[in-house]
Order: C-alpha cells, then sequence, then structure tokens
C-alpha cells in the first residue's frame, strides 16, 4: 500500500516483534495443558512442575513485553504516517489552484486534515500488534487441536458455519443501511456548519426558529437512522459474536464421547478443551479491527485522490526577470468550464505606475488580480510579467514577486507581529516599524495593551475590517516585491486613514507596480491609467481626465460616486 512507503522498517519491525509475543503469547496454554496431564498422571513430585510454572510467567510476561514493544513502535509509525500526510496534502495545498482549494470549504480542509487525520492515530497504532496477536493465536490453538485429535478438532470449527449464517443475517440490507446512516450523519453536519456560520445573519434576521428547525430535523434523522440500523442487526450481531466463540457446546460433548469410548486420553480431553476454550475470543476481537482497517482505507483513498489533483502547471526554473510591467494579452478566463469571467482581456500596468481597475460588482476586478497573484492559470492569453509568460514562472518566484492585499483579508490566529513577520520573516522591529508607520497602523497597534503581542483572533475577529485591513498592507510594504495587488484596500478606512493609505499607495508606487481595484472612485483619480471592466470586458482606458471627457461608463461611474458623496456629507 501506498500510504506505508517510507516506512517499511518500522511495519517490519512492529510485525516482527508482535509475531514473537504471539509465541511467548500460547506457551501459558501449552504449559498449562502439561501441568494438568502430569496431574491426571498422579506426577507427585513438585520440582517437575517448576519448569512449567515459571514457562507460564515467562511467556505471559514476555508476550505483554513483546505486545507493549510491538506497539510502541507501531504508535510512532502512526505519528509519522499522519505527519507525512499532514505535510504531504498542506504541500498539494500550495500547488493546486485556488478553484481545487475552493471545492471543500476551509472548515472541511481543516476537519479532514486534523480531526479525521488525528482519528487515525489509534487504527493504525493498534491494528498491527493487535491483529497480529488476535489472528496467530487462535490459529496456532486450532491447529494444535487437530494435530492431538482431529475429530475435536472438527468439532471445534461447527460453530464458525452457525456464526456465519448470522452474519449473514446481519449483512442483509447492510449496505442500505449504512448508507442512510452516513447520509444522515452528513447532512447534520452540514447544516450544523450552515446554523453555526450563519448564526449572525440567523440572529439578524430573526431566523433562529427555523435554522433551529432544519438543524433540529437532520440531528433527529440522524438518530432515527442510527436507531434503527442498530435495532436490525443487534440480534444477529450478538448472536454471531457469541456463537463462534461458543465452541464448548460441541468440544465438550465430542471429546467427552471419544474419552468414554476410550479413544481419547484424558490428557488429550483436557488440553483440547481448554485449547478450544482459548481458541475464538481472540479471533472476534480481530474481527473487531476489520472495521478499523476499512475506515483507515476510506480516509487514505481521500489522500489518494486529493494527491491526484493536478498541479497548477508552471515552469520549473527560476526566470531572470528584468522590468516588472505586467501585461494582460487577450485572457480569457473562466472559473468552470463554459462560463467565461474575463473576456479577451488586453491592457498593460507599467512599473512605477499605478493602474486602478474600476467597475461594477462582479465583473471581473478581483478575478484580474487573483489571476496575476497565481491562484489560477488563464484559459487562453498570456499574462506577461516583463516579457516573461507567468505561467513559466515557478509558483514559488511568483509569490515572491506580488504582494497581495484581499479584498477578504485572513489573518492567522497568532500575534499581530508573527502576522506581519509573514510576510519577512526576519524582519528587524525597525523595519516593522516603518511598514506600520507606512500603512498607517501603528498608532493603533501602539493603542492595544499589548501592542504587537496582541492575539487577533481567528481570521482577525478581535480586528475591525480597516485595522486588518491595514495590517494586510503593513505586510506588502515588509514584503517589498515588485508588483502589489490591492483589491478594495481602503474600503474600510475611514476618510481620514483613507488619505494617509493613499500616501502610502504613492510611496509604495516609486519602485513598484502597483494595481489597485477600488469602488471609491476618490482614491484613484491620480492613477497613470484607470481600467473600466463590464462584465469581463474592458470598456474603458485612460487616465481620470481623459475618461471623463470621453463621457461614458466612467463619466456615470464619476457622477454616480461623487453623488453619493454629497449625500454622505450631507
Ligand atoms: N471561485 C469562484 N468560482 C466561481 N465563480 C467565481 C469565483 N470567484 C468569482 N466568481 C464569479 O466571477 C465573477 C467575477 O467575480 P470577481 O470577484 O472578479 O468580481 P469583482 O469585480 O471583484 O466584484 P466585487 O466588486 O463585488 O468584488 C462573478 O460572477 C463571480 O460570481
Ligand atoms: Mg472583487
Amino acid at each position: 500500500m501506498d500510504i506505508l512507503k517510507g516506512h517499511k522498517s518500522k511495519i517490519f519491525a512492529a510485525v516482527f516483534i508482535a509475531i514473537i509475543g504471539v509465541g511467548f503469547g500460547v506457551i501459558p496454554y501449552f504449559s498449562v495443558a502439561a501441568i494438568i496431564n502430569n496431574l491426571v498422571a498422579k506426577n507427585a513430585n513438585l520440582n517437575n512442575y517448576y519448569p512449567y510454572i515459571f514457562a507460564v510467567f515467562v511467556g505471559f510476561l514476555a508476550s505483554i513485553l513483546f505486545h507493549e514493544i510491538s506497539t510502541i513502535i507501531s504508535h510512532n509509525l502512526a505519528y509519522r504516517i499522519i505527519e507525512d500526510k499532514r505535510k504531504l496534502l498542506a504541500d498539494k495545498l500550495s500547488k493546486i489552484s485556488m478553484g481545487e482549494v475552493e471545492r471543500k470549504s476551509s472548515g472541511q480542509w481543516s476537519q479532514f486534515m486534523v480531526e479525521t487525520l488525528d482519528k487515525m492515530e489509534k487504527p493504525i497504532a493498534h491494528v498491527i500488534p493487535e491483529v497480529i496477536a488476535n489472528i496467530f493465536i487462535p490459529i496456532v490453538l486450532i491447529i494444535t487441536i487437530f494435530i492431538m485429535d482431529w475429530r475435536i478438532g472438527i468439532a471445534n470449527l461447527l460453530t464458525i458455519p452457525l456464526g456465519l449464517l448470522f452474519s449473514m443475517l446481519m449483512m442483509r440490507g447492510y449496505e442500505e443501511k449504512s448508507k442512510r446512516y452516513q447520509e444522515a450523519a452528513k447532512a447534520m453536519n452540514t447544516t450544523m456548519v450552515e446554523y453555526v456560520n450563519g448564526i449572525k445573519v440567523i440572529k439578524a434576521f430573526n431566523k433562529s426558529a427555523s435554522s433551529f428547525g432544519k438543524f433540529r430535523k437532520t440531528v433527529e434523522e440522524n438518530k432515527n437512522a442510527m436507531l434503527d440500523w442498530y435495532l436490525s442487526v443487534c440480534f444477529s450481531m450478538t448472536a454471531t459474536m457469541e456463537t463462534i466463540p461458543s465452541t464448548m457446546v460441541f468440544v465438550l460433548p465430542a471429546s467427552l464421547y471419544f474419552f468414554m469410548k476410550g479413544s481419547v486420553e484424558v490428557g488429550t480431553l483436557i488440553t483440547c478443551i481448554l485449547l478450544s476454550y482459548a481458541s475464538y475470543k481472540p479471533l472476534i476481537k480481530a474481527m473487531s479491527h476489520m472495521e478499523t482497517i476499512a475506515n483507515i482505507k476510506v480516509v487514505f483513498e481521500e489522500i489518494k485522490k486529493i494527491m491526484e489533483i493536478p498541479n497548477l502547471k508552471r515552469g520549473e526554473e527560476v526566470r531572470d526577470i528584468k522590468s516588472y510591467d505586467v501585461e494582460f494579452k487577450d485572457v480569457t478566463f473562466a472559473y468552470e468550464e463554459s462560463k467565461n469571467v474575463l473576456n479577451n482581456i488586453s491592457f498593460k500596468a507599467n512599473e512605477n505606475e499605478l493602474t486602478a481597475i474600476v467597475g461594477n460588482s462582479g465583473s471581473g476586478k478581483s478575478t484580474i488580480t487573483k489571476l496575476i497573484a497565481g491562484f489560477w492559470n488563464v484559459s487562453n492569453g498570456e499574462i506577461l510579467i516583463g516579457k516573461t509568460n507567468l505561467n513559466e514562472l515557478p509558483l514559488k518566484q511568483n509569490m515572491e514577486l506580488v504582494s497581495y492585499v484581499s479584498q477578504e483579508n485572513f489573518l492567522f490566529n497568532k500575534t499581530i507581529l508573527e502576522n506581519l513577520k509573514m510576510a519577512k520573516e526576519d524582519a528587524s522591529m525597525d523595519e516593522i516599524k516603518e511598514a506600520c508607520e507606512k500603512a498607517s497602523c501603528y498608532n493603533f497597534i501602539k493603542g492595544l495593551p499589548n501592542g504587537y503581542e496582541t492575539i487577533v483572533g481567528k481570521g482577525g475577529a478581535n480586528l475591525s475590517g480597516g485595522e486588518k485591513q491595514r495590517i494586510a498592507i503593513a505586510r506588502c510594504f515588509l514584503k517589498n516585491s515588485p508588483i502589489v495587488l490591492l483589491d478594495e484596500a481602503t474600503a474600510y478606512s475611514d476618510p481620514d486613514n483613507e488619505s494617509v493609505i493613499q500616501q502610502s499607495i504613492d510611496k509604495l508606487i516609486k519602485d513598484k507596480t502597483v494595481i489597485m481595484v477600488a469602488h471609491r472612485l476618490s482614491t484613484i483619480v491620480n492613477a497613470n491609467k484607470i481600467i473600466v471592466v463590464d462584465n469581463g470586458e474592458i470598456v474603458e482606458e485612460g487616465s481620470h481626465k481623459q475618461l471623463l471627457e470621453l463621457n461614458g461608463r466612467y463619466k456615470k461611474m464619476w457622477d454616480a460616486y461623487t453623488e453619493s458623496k454629497e449625500i454622505e456629507v450631507i
């Protein structure tokens, strides 16, 4: 199996040591049988018994010891496998397109990578030693009975067909029922996430009763599905579990009968009964691990599926980039096939200039910035940085060249300082201070009781939208990459801050290519170039003055904007 790659020596060690443990584990049975045989033979010399008693202890202790060692190795193995898989998945996420990442919500990703993988620890760690012990010991015992007396050996197997019959009963409609149960669990999970995520909206619109009703229904269905499933299998499950180990029912009368007939010695009789008694319980225990193995398989199938997602196709070699103009040449892009979000877009954002993108909501502005940031590959056409096609750059170089402040700024639930240092790990405090001052967030950070050490909360929840945005801009200053993408960077800022950020952005432009998406048109009147996007197409392009003179789409937007500003002032 692919999942065990690179761990073969550990697996081998765990299996080998578990088998040694099993070897020791069967010694006590034979020793006890030998003691009973001696007793039956009326052997009264105590010295004859000591080696057997010693063997019982040694066998017992050594089997525990080896079982423990095997378990320790397999725990170690389990933690390593999980660590490996987590690293592999995290690395994979950075290599596939955002579209693939977004197929699962962030909650689903983290649930899979944290909780689901965590649940794998116990099964992986316990399956090897326990399955081996619980299968091998019974097999050795069953074979021994056969060797001693094949007729008792057969009697010892007679409960198996009966047990199988019950287990067939148990499996009747199993798939259907387990499907219903799984679907109910999935539905409950989805409504639960929806309910918790949407709790703000639910409260704001007073929808708690109906939303809660939906949630309650799925919880009830989950209970019903589980209960139905349990009630339908409980009889046959108990019957299977109890029938198979009840070997005494056949072994006892059979061996007594052969004993009476004189074809079995009393020693064989007692040994067989003893071994038969010990032989089946462990098998049942091993059977209970089968479900665990099936669960491990499901999770590893899922991992395999993720690993098979094709990587975003990018060049391998770092390119020498001489200039940092960003040029779109006939770029067409669709998130989902057949629905183009960008159509034949062509424009050039020059180095040392501010290029602004404006347009209605949903027109494709953010999409343009995300393509430059390397989240997706274009469907048709090309994006050039300098003279190099973006697709030829390794993703890592792409990320180094571009700083991206998105509409939804995400901060990690760490301190402000740690969030800032994500842009430059070895940044000095002076550098950090300078970046914060430029992004006009220095004062607000200083004003916090814990300053830079303030924990920002999950996703930055303890900060306001504007504060998060300014920290994201400070990150941009720290990263100091030649291309800067700002998606609605001033959207949350108050007018005072807006002008400060405006000055910061002016500073940024000096030796950078800045592309800025803006709703507040006042922030881009000085842009070197304004691109007006509508429905995935560029409809106008020019400076603020040129576009006003054109008296077209931009002029309309500007008029509407200034009107709304006046209303704001009133
Ligand atoms: N991940 C995605 N998967 C599928 N469709 C998407 C995705 N992201 C955006 N879209 C769609 O692409 C179109 C353009 O979206 P985009 O975010 O670029 O618009 P925008 O101009 O930035 O809008 P806004 O001003 O509201 O931020 C929209 O119709 C949107 O629904
Ligand atoms: Mg947008």
